[in-house]
């Protein structure tokens, strides 16, 4: 996301959604959408802001508890990011975890210091002096994990502590007439034991926030939200994908308005096997919505012929892509409103206390993608949704499990599995071979533990022998992942007798290939899609 795209979205999405919950205040930290997915994990509606308009959105939502979340500075640094301190005068329970306890202790008359010997980086141990409120059922001596530089080297006014670690003096404390608590130690993440306790005992018990955030029974409300938003006459296009998030965004839509909801689907000639079918099945016959499909392959085809880097294909697709649907969404002339499957990750406003655009790796494509001079309105049910979220949602609405619990699969497509110029000579090997993985898999019920499964085409010959001639052919590459997030992802391994099946099956059924190769390369330093 750049930061041009967060600064579309600005305060918008401070007075949408649901009111109440837990705000919690991004000060760069690595974990914050951790945090905010264990919330709503206990059943409590959360978001993310940032701190310079964490008083803006304060008003608009009314929260019942504040989180204000680690992050890299120092408190004392020119440029740490500035929350205003009226955060804490507003009779909500606060709860800062690392930065945002040093932020607090600053602000309450505490000191804060460069922590030298201090400093805490990875697991420690917890020693509980007051198990009451914020630590009841927390174990005494459980793990927690910590990573900071700076420390409090004095508590705040009406502070105590609650519990120590070796050797913070300071892991857990509290001003209980306030209803504000610092945490040394980060509890969102795995490996703090009793983390999750711990932000419950806050959320719930000394907030008394109620658990009445349950995606699944939001479809209800997002069907009348849409309705209200397009009212009686107005009409929707939306480009769908085949994926998890343009699917239930439609049928969300679609159940809004019906035949008002005008879909396309581009086919870009980067699809797999059976993608474009299945699209027209499951929306077409079975849902009865007013769905165009574009075969758009010979645009894509076109503008990629001789292209060979990786980030030009990619942008060249993103960019031919917008062209098209620009061009199919003009054909409806009584659409005002373009429907999308934003998700909350999208849209949350944090780039700012990360100190602007993280590095590129690689610049990723969704069919959501805007054509900007469109001038439509948006539609976006699922803007406040985490993923696991939609997925739960999209089952709620009776979408079936091979499209909610698909495996993901690029914007860019086929193109990102096709090294070097994407061709139709290599795509129609390549989309054969990545059928043949996605069956076996699918067939012996093993993608449950596969984030992704997949094949790839690498236009290296290599000598091979097939009947009595010797051939010179390419190498096909399967590649099998566990992940949870695809931030980081391991290499996996299936049973010798499936795995033996697909690569006997691709060189047998594919023509193309004089060889098979498993990917063994974990992320980092590889990278999930091969470009
Ligand atoms: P990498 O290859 O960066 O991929 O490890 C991480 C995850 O993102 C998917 N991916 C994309 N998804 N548009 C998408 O919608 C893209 O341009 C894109 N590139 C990679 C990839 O499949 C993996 O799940």
């Amino acid at each position: 996301m750049s930061q041009q795209q967060h600064s579309a979205v600005p305060d918008a999405a401070a007075n949408e959604g649901p009111m109440g919950g837990v705000l919690i205040v991004d000060f760069g930290a690595q974990y914050c959408q951790l945090i905010a997915r264990r919330v709503r994990e206990m059943g409590v509606f959360s978001r993310i802001t940032v701190p310079e308009r964490a008083m803006f959105t304060l008003q608009h939502m009314r929260p019942k508890a504040i989180i204000l979340s680690g992050g890299p500075r120092s408190v004392y640094a020119h440029d740490a990011p500035a929350l205003d301190a009226a955060i804490l005068e507003q009779g909500i329970p606060v709860l800062g975890i690392c930065y945002g306890l040093q932020w607090m202790a600053q602000h309450t008359g505490g000191e804060v210091t460069p922590a030298k010997e201090g400093a805490e980086y990875g697991r420690t141990r917890l020693d509980v002096t007051d198990a009451e409120g914020l630590l009841a059922g927390v174990r005494q001596g459980g793990t927690v994990w910590m990573s900071h530089g700076d420390k409090v080297a004095r508590l705040g006014q009406g502070f105590e502590v609650l519990a120590k670690s070796e050797p913070c003096p300071f892991a857990v404390v509290g001003n209980r007439t306030k209803g504000f608590y610092g945490l040394q130690f980060h509890p969102e993440v795995a490996h703090s034991e009793d983390g999750t306790r711990i932000l419950q005992n806050f959320v719930r018990d000394i907030a008394g926030c109620p658990a009445d955030w349950n995606p699944g029974d939001l479809a209800e409300r997002k069907v009348a939200a849409i309705a209200q938003q397009v009212g009686d006459d107005g009409e929707v296009v939306m480009g769908l994908s085949g994926g998890v998030d343009s699917s239930v965004a439609a049928v969300l839509v679609h159940r809004a308005i019906g035949k008002r909801l005008h879909c396309v689907f581009v086919d870009n000639g980067l699809l797999r096997q059976g993608e474009r079918e299945g699209v027209e099945e499951l929306f077409r016959d079975h849902y009865h919505m007013d769905l165009k499909v574009v075969d758009a392959s010979e645009r894509f085809l076109g503008q990629l012929a001789g292209v060979t880097d990786p980030e030009q294909k990619r942008k060249i697709i993103g960019r031919v892509f917008v062209d098209v649907f620009r061009d199919e969404a003009k054909a409806f002339q009584k659409a005002h409103f373009l429907g999308q499957g934003t998700l909350y990750p999208d849209v949350i406003e944090s780039v700012a206390a990360h100190g602007g655009a993280t590095s590129t790796i690689k610049s990723h494509h969704n069919v959501g993608g805007l054509p900007e001079d469109l001038d439509m309105q948006l539609v976006e049910p699922l803007r406040d949704l985490f993923k696991d979220e939609v997925r739960l949602l999209g089952r709620e609405i009776g979408l079936p499990s091979s499209l909610v619990d698909r495996q993901p699969f690029p914007g860019p497509g086929l193109a990102v599995r096709c090294l070097g110029e994407v061709t139709r000579e290599k795509l129609e090997p390549l989309r054969g071979a990545d059928a043949v993985v996605r069956e076996e898999v699918e067939k012996n019920g093993l993608q449950a533990g596969l984030w992704q499964y997949f094949a790839v085409y690498v236009p290296q010959k290599t000598v091979g022998v097939k009947g009595d001639a010797r051939v010179y052919e390419d190498i096909c590459i399967v590649r099998l992942v566990s992940s949870q997030d695809a931030m980081t992802a391991d290499w996996e391994l299936l049973p010798a007798d499936v795995l033996r099946r697909i690569s006997n099956r691709i060189l047998n059924e594919v023509a193309g290939f004089s060889r098979v190769c498993l990917d063994i390369s974990s992320k980092p330093p590889a990278t999930i899609e091969w470009e």
